[in-house]
């Protein structure tokens, strides 16, 4: 990597980005010989959506990455859209020579001409997109990949939107389990050698939110509160954006129990809870085959929204993911519920802390932090004191500002963007957006990751997460501490600067 790289405008300087062009989904996260790989939907030749890749990086700290050849191209079969994959251990595939190796999930999408087929004889439509699944194996740590002549291995051609494997392998009944988005639900098919899948039940034609398409399903088993053994099923959904729906694509998840064949929720029908209340944590996934002595369900989101992905304001390249986290479950008041945390390796990043303590912040007293900064993590803990309103302008400078704030009167944590910079290229954009949150013992915790476009906001354990794109002038590098109405006191506050990635 070159000195003079990834420094351009709004360039994530610890987030994954591609090193050019259009990045969305996450895809065949697994973890394998000692690397995590990262592959994403991936088009090489613009920095909009086009013909679906898999772009690949590789990272062993989940935090430095080493990017890799394009992966898997369009063939005769038409583009890569999204999946997983799966380390082979005992060759079940016979692609591995009795080895081990690499199998990658995921769905060729292609358009076919209605001629082409008998079910479309007499239809009217002259063409259509079809959505199959199919397989390309690795036998050299995810290096090159090779195309199964058997491609494709699943399709239903009576449902269009019919995508995004997540396979995993379900020791009970010793077999491989594909969840896969078909339109407004979840199909679960099952495999002894990931060639041949057999459909096993369906969910959620009924169940959660219906706002947009499903996609990017994913299916793990967790601990509840670290018990070992009791322990519940999550079901991840992405969905679409939709005209109708001003939050655009967002992650859903549903906590209840699966047997090998079939997901049961827990939640009422009508009950729909999102995975990160910000607006840009999409599709995101879990990493495959992270070793048990590790035993961390890894996540990473593809960090925008398809409401105005294709048009931020970056130039050379487009899109970044999340920082990685840690998923766990706890029981609160409201039920089980999903908690994320960020990884402990981001801690690597860290330059030398400031810190405050016992401040007491009023609408007369703003404070004003003496420390300028573009990436940076910052942990603040305030006790409330009677302020209606409380928080940090984070990037700020004389007109601009990105507000993460607390509303004590509704106990909600939000984020406001409305004058975070630039927003023009969509309507979507500049808005204030918030998320449940109790004071624990009369007080806010927040865990906060700035970057050169983004905030990622962890309050209460990992309880509320708010993800969202900023895109600030680069003379925007204040911090204030803030109160409407009334005081709140500053318990402590920590300003960690964080390294770039790309060591300069
Ligand atoms: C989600 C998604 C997937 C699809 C991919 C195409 O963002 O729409 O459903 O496989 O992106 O790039």
């Amino acid at each position: 990597m070159k000195a003079s790289e990834y420094v351009e405008k709004y360039r994530p300087q610890y987030h994954f980005s591609p090193p050019s062009n259009w990045m969305n989904d996450p895809n065949g996260m697994v973890y394998y010989e000692g690397e995590y790989h990262l592959f994403y939907q991936h088009h090489p030749q613009s920095t909009i959506w086009g013909p679906m890749h898999w772009g690949h990086a590789v990272s062993t700290d989940l935090i430095h990455w080493q990017h890799l050849p394009v992966a898997l191209a369009p063939d005769h079969n038409g583009m890569i859209f999204s999946g997983s994959a799966v380390v082979d251990a005992h060759d079940s595939s016979g692609f591995f020579d009795g080895g081990s190796g690499l199998v990658a999930i995921f769905t060729h999408h292609d358009t076919v001409q209605a001629s082409e087929t008998a079910a479309d004889a007499g239809a009217g439509t002259t063409s259509r997109t079809r959505q199959r699944q199919s397989l390309a194996y690795s036998t050299d740590k995810g290096r090159t990949w090779t195309m199964y002549a058997g491609n494709p291995v699943l399709s239903d051609e009576s449902i269009v939107d019919f995508r995004d494997p997540k396979v995993f392998w379900h020791a009970e009944s010793s077999r491989w389990v594909m969840v896969l988005a078909a339109g407004d639900h979840v199909r679960f098919y099952t495999s002894p050698n990931l060639r041949e899948w057999t459909f096993a039940s369906e969910f959620g034609k009924t169940e959660g939110s219906h706002d947009g398409v499903w996609e990017c399903p994913d299916l793990f088993e967790l601990p509840v509160d670290g018990h070992p053994h009791e322990r519940k099923w999550v079901l991840l959904v992405s969905i679409g954006d939709s005209p109708d729906c001003p939050e655009g694509s967002r992650t859903q998840y549903f906590v209840g129990d699966f047997n090998g064949e079939s997901f049961s929720s827990d939640l009422a029908d009508d009950e729909v809870i999102w995975m990160d209340e910000g607006r840009d944590n999409y599709a995101g996934v879990t990493w495959s085959d992270v070793p048990a002595e590790d035993g961390r369900r890894l996540l990473i989101g593809w960090m925008s929204n398809w409401k105005y992905a294709n048009f931020t304001p970056t130039t050379s390249w487009r899109s970044a993911m999340t920082v990685p986290r840690v998923l766990t479950l706890k029981r609160t008041d409201e039920g089980i519920r999903l908690y994320q945390q960020p990884v402990q390796e981001l801690s690597a990043l860290r330059e030398a802390p400031l810190g405050w303590s016992a401040l007491a912040i009023g609408p007369d007293r703003p404070q004003t932090i003496d420390w300028e900064g573009k990436a940076f993590e910052l942990e603040a803990e305030f006790e409330l004191a009677g302020a209606a309103e409380f928080g940090l302008k984070l990037r700020k400078s004389g007109s601009e500002e990105t507000v993460v704030g607390y509303d004590a009167a509704l106990e909600k944590l939000f984020i406001d963007r409305t004058a975070s910079g630039e927003s023009a290229f969509s309507p979507a954009f500049a808005v204030r957006h918030d998320a449940a949150l109790k004071p624990d013992g009369g007080r806010i915790k927040l865990h906060i990751f700035v970057d050169w476009s983004s905030v990622e906001v962890f309050a209460g354990g990992g309880r509320a997460v708010m993800s969202d794109l900023i895109f600030p002038d680069d003379a925007s590098q204040g911090v204030e501490l803030y109160a409407v109405e009334g005081q709140v006191k500053l318990i402590s506050m920590k300003i960690y600067p964080l390294a770039s990635i790309y060591s300069r």
